[in-house]
């Protein structure tokens, strides 16, 4: 891997904040975009722009086949079986809201007719678990409040790993679905998704899987997984913002209602009645963000242009650096240890609040994120008012890792 041309990639990288260069360490918020996916935006709009499934034009069937491309190509990355099980939306937040939206019609008495699950459950129960970003948990909070079912929350231990007899026991009260990340975004634990769907299953729940962490650094095939659903942001995985997707089982997209209405998402309308296109049509109402799927098309072929593996290994060592080098500050207490992480580290010092030091180190040109990372319920269980957390991308190096490491080190001295 050639890091330096890697990084002539994002020129963004190539600059200084208060006359220090920059070290992006605030990766799991957003990552930075290279020129390629950028220049696919701008020809979009330079030469192809226009609105899509609906013009017998030139230009509008153009752009119409480059974004259905785009869908293909999203489902051959995460090894959809058909193209339109992917739904383009905003992002993670959407997909989760669109799932908990449309499970929650019909005052959750929603079910799978001839399902081969057993029959789902009535009223609904959605089974969470402890470290959840607010994406993942608000939206299936505020569903089941107004359905009157239950939300279930899985617990973790002080490492940050899942207690998966606990896990068991809760899906023994047959909850509709459970919705876990594939990776923290706080304490940077991979979960054994895998068995916990298998689990799911058995206990017959539906799979939600919040990828947003994940999809930049773990190979994912949901049908591998057999997820029911997987949900993820494009700009985490160097897309432009304002698209992401939502892939689901055929058999389910079909049965779910609609999650919101308007052109584009119907079949015929009258006065009276309105009846709804086919998938994946039926879930995107409106003129979608044509000019951004485009950019994540090409961040996917950015990223398979890379060997994943070397990529993956980088992105260990630079976390293992990390990790490493934090350990000899005085006073450093790490928030998830758990042996399998992924992308990130996040930690508090003994008597400094994270703002102060995120503060601090902002001077020195290092950005990271502090605070509760949207993600309050982990906080309240570690009992902490947030953390400092340094997420790492591809083009990162080691040298950051110092600086950062460094910085933490001067920041710390001037705060006690
Ligand atoms: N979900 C993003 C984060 O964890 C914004 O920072």
């Amino acid at each position: 891997m050639d890091l330096n041309e890697i990084r002539r990639q994002f020129p963004v990288l190539d600059q200084q904040v208060y006359g220090k260069p920059l070290v992006y360490l605030d990766n799991a918020a957003t990552t930075q975009k290279p020129l390629c996916v950028i220049d696919r935006e701008r020809d979009y709009y330079l030469h192809e722009n226009c609105n899509i499934h609906r013009g017998v034009h030139y230009l509008s069937q153009m752009a119409t086949e480059a974004y259905e491309q785009a869908r293909r190509t999203v489902a051959r990355f995460i090894n959809a079986k058909e193209s339109h099980e992917i739904v383009f939306t905003r992002g993670t937040t959407e997909s989760l809201n669109l799932l908990a939206t449309s499970f929650g019609t019909e005052s959750g008495k929603w079910k799978v007719e001839n399902s081969p699950l057993s029959t789902l459950h009535s009223p609904l129960k959605v089974l969470v678990t402890a470290m959840e970003h607010h994406s993942n948990l608000v939206p299936w909070q505020q569903m089941v409040q107004r359905c009157g079912g239950t939300l279930l929350v899985a617990p973790m231990d002080d490492r940050g790993v899942l207690d998966l007899q606990a896990y068991e026991e809760l899906l023994k009260q047959e909850p509709t679905i459970v919705a876990i990340a594939h990776v923290s975004n706080t304490l940077a634990t991979v979960n054994p998704i895998k068995e916990m769907i298998r689990m799911a299953h058995q206990y017959g729940a539906l799979a939600v899987i919040d990828g947003a962490q994940s999809i930049a650094h773990i190979p994912v095939d949901v049908q591998e997984l057999d997820c029911d659903f997987f949900v993820f942001s494009g700009h985490k995985m160097y897309a432009p913002m304002g698209i992401g997707c939502l892939y689901g089982k055929t058999e389910w997209l079909e049965q779910l209602p609609p999650y919101q209405f308007g052109g584009e998402m119907v079949d015929r309308v009258s006065f009276e009645r309105t009846t709804f296109n086919k998938l994946p049509f039926k879930f995107e109402a409106g003129t979608p963000n044509v000019g951004a799927a485009l950019g994540l098309e090409t961040a996917i072929h950015f990223i398979e242009s890379l060997d994943r593996r070397e990529v993956a290994a980088h992105e260990e060592t630079l976390l293992r650096a990390a990790i490493d080098r934090l350990s000899a500050i005085e006073g450093m207490r790490f928030i998830g240890e758990a042996p399998e992480r992924s992308g990130l580290v996040s930690f508090i010092i003994d008597g400094i609040h994270p703002y102060d030091l995120g503060t601090i180190i902002d001077k020195m040109g290092v950005a990271v994120r502090t605070g509760h990372h949207c993600a309050e319920p982990v906080m309240t269980r570690f009992g902490i008012p947030g953390t400092v957390r340094a997420s790492f991308a591809l083009y990162n190096t080691l040298d950051e890792v110092e600086t950062f490491v460094k910085a933490v080190n001067r920041a710390a001295t001037m705060l006690r």
